[in-house]
């Protein structure tokens, strides 16, 4: 009996975990939408949009696509200096905006899952390997 039991569990065990990324990816989205309209949407706008020249872009960032690492940084330590964000120079100053690890987590999977971004999911893990 046990044996068979094992045996259901091996084959449908990994069919099931990507629903439950799905759950879990869907949680953080809606905290961070939240966190969002809190924290980010001030500078960023509702439409991610930013304003040009001033505040760079989240909606179909370059910067947030290929600097994942950096990105992460910004989100828990602030950003200030020169960056490029899809063509466009920015030299401004973004302050840090305070959050705990799991808020930058969720913020982050919001805004990567939002105006037409999709990048994979964004994890505690992840985010406590990036420093100041
Ligand atoms: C006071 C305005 C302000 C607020 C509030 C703010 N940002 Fe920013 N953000 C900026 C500016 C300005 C930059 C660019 C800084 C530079 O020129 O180096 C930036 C850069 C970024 C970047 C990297 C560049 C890009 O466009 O991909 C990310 C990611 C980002 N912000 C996310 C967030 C998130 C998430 C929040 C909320 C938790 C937030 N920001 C809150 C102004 C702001």
């Amino acid at each position: 009996m046990k044996i068979i039991i094992l045996a259901i569990s091996v084959l449908f065990l990994p069919n099931l975990s990507p629903y439950f990324q799905n759950d879990e990816l869907s949680s953080s989205i809606g905290k961070g939408k939240l966190l969002y309209q809190d924290f980010c949407i001030t500078c960023h706008l509702p439409n991610g949009m930013g304003t040009k020249s001033v505040v760079p872009p989240l909606a179909n960032s370059d910067f947030l696509i290929k600097n994942r690492s950096e990105s992460i940084r910004s989100v828990k330590y602030g950003q200030k200096g020169n960056i490029m964000v899809n063509g466009i120079a920015y030299n401004g100053l973004m302050p840090a905006p305070g959050l705990d690890d799991d808020e930058v987590v969720d913020v982050l999977n919001y805004i990567t899952h939002s105006w037409g971004n999709d990048l994979p999911i964004f994890t505690e893990k992840e985010i406590k390997t990036i420093k100041k």
